[in-house]
């Protein structure tokens, strides 16, 4: 028999609490095993009674009470949900989470959890627009936790503005599609390269770029969750390893060129999302350089073209690369893509608000090489990765054909 798949409801101390009662009524209903956690403050605003009778199954309230069902409740929930939805959640349990701290049975739970954890913020205004909570909330978007962002509305204290818990709806549809996300991609060996590479020019100092590596880790991700096994090269990054993915840390491109290479004859996919350096210092001094006066110039000399290299020696992959551009977007995209025999690339404009380097969003247009072109919205690079893949799934099926 098929196990049900099992949803975590974190709910905390916000008036918006109430509404969670629909968002527990309409999963269980749809056959999910519900199990549903109060803090103190969220017991001020409606009884755990509520969602023991929506649920069908106790709720989790105090991290001292012997329960009935498991041992040590906040690892065993942590171990057995399949999806972690946090709502209404405070600026306090945002900032929790974001900041390592457990002191209660939800904020336990989070912490020891091992699947995708959503969070659905709900506040003031003010309270949402405070620098600290937005640095949270980058913190937790750049360590992979979801966000259902808050709605504009009149708000429980009066004012106007942000702060509104987002529809029931969109979260519904959030925590869906990521439990049930298709295996389209089972069978299938996927490369993903991520990441800037840095290029030295002494032992202090080198040559690199504004690459975060974001989008290359949520494609690694979406591939992972869609059923591939996944090999991830990357450039230096501040960011986990994807759950489940295989990754392989360099720091030169031509060391992320070695490490390609020894993969490719294996994978059915390469998608290169990696800001290769073009060019490296032609000396790489080993004493750190010493200022003189006057003016100092640099050597440079060009780097391997990786992906030129994997589409000169391609068989039976395919290939998908990016453009990062400024200006002549689709031009400049198109001919990367004949220059580099690829069959897809995934073009942004990083000089445009909500695409590009460093933020949580991407606006990419993918063209591929039978001429179609499909503008996407802007959205968060883990939407964005997952309709690259939906992309690279019509083409490997219209190569089938
Ligand atoms: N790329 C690569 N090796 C390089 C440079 C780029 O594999 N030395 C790959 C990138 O991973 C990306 C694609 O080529 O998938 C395009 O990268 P981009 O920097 O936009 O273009 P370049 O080919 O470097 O051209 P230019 O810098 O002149 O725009």
């Amino acid at each position: 028999m098929l196990r049900r798949k099992v949803i975590a409801v974190g709910i905390t101390g916000g008036i918006a609490a109430y509404k969670v009662a629909e968002l527990v009524s309409r999963l269980t209903k749809k056959g999910y095993e519900v199990h549903v956690i109060m803090t103190a403050s969220a017991q001020k605003f409606i009884t755990p009674l509520t969602f023991r009778t929506l649920s069908g199954n106790p709720v989790i309230t105090d991290m001292f009470d012997p329960s009935p069902l498991w041992n040590v409740q906040h690892v065993s929930l942590a171990e057995k949900a399949d999806a972690f939805v946090v709502v209404p959640a405070t600026a306090n349990i945002i900032g929790k989470i974001a900041n390592g701290l457990a002191d209660d049975m939800l904020s336990t739970t989070v912490m020891a959890a091992q699947c995708p954890v959503v969070l659905a913020p709900a506040m003031n205004v003010h309270m949402w627009e405070n620098p600290v909570v937005q640095s949270n909330i980058k913190k937790l978007e750049e360590l992979g936790y979801r966000l259902v962002d808050p709605g504009v509305g009149r708000l429980a204290c009066g004012t106007e503005g942000k702060g509104r818990l987002a529809d029931i709806d969109c979260i519904e549809q959030a925590l869906i599609s990521l439990l049930e996300k298709p295996k389209d991609f089972f069978g299938k060996k996927v490369l993903v390269t991520a990441g800037p590479t840095r290029e030295a020019i002494d032992p202090v100092r080198y040559l690199t770029n504004h690459s975060t590596g974001k989008m290359g880790y949520e494609i690694a991700r979406a591939a992972k969750e869609r059923g591939a096994e996944v090999f991830l090269v990357s450039g230096p990054t501040n960011l986990a390893d994807p759950e489940g993915v295989i990754v392989e840390r360099v720091v030169s491109a031509r060391e992320m060129f070695r490490a390609v290479s020894d993969k490719y004859e294996q994978v059915d996919i390469v998608i290169k999302a990696a800001a290769v350096a073009d060019y490296r210092p032609k000396q790489t001094s080993a004493e750190k350089i010493k200022k003189a006066d006057g003016e100092m110039s640099l050597t440079l000399e060009r780097n391997p073209d990786i992906l030129w290299e994997l589409g000169r020696k391609k068989d039976h992959q395919l290939l998908v690369g990016f453009a990062a551009e400024t200006g002549n977007l689709i031009e400049f995209a198109q001919n990367k893509m004949e220059r580099k025999n690829l069959d897809m690339i995934v073009a942004n404009n990083v000089s445009e608000e909500g695409a590009g380097f460093g933020g949580v969003t991407n606006k990419v247009t993918i063209l591929n090489r039978y001429g179609e072109l499909k503008e996407l919205p802007q959205m968060t690079k883990y939407d964005t990765a997952h309709a690259i893949l939906d992309q690279i799934r019509l083409l490997a099926d219209t190569n089938k054909s």
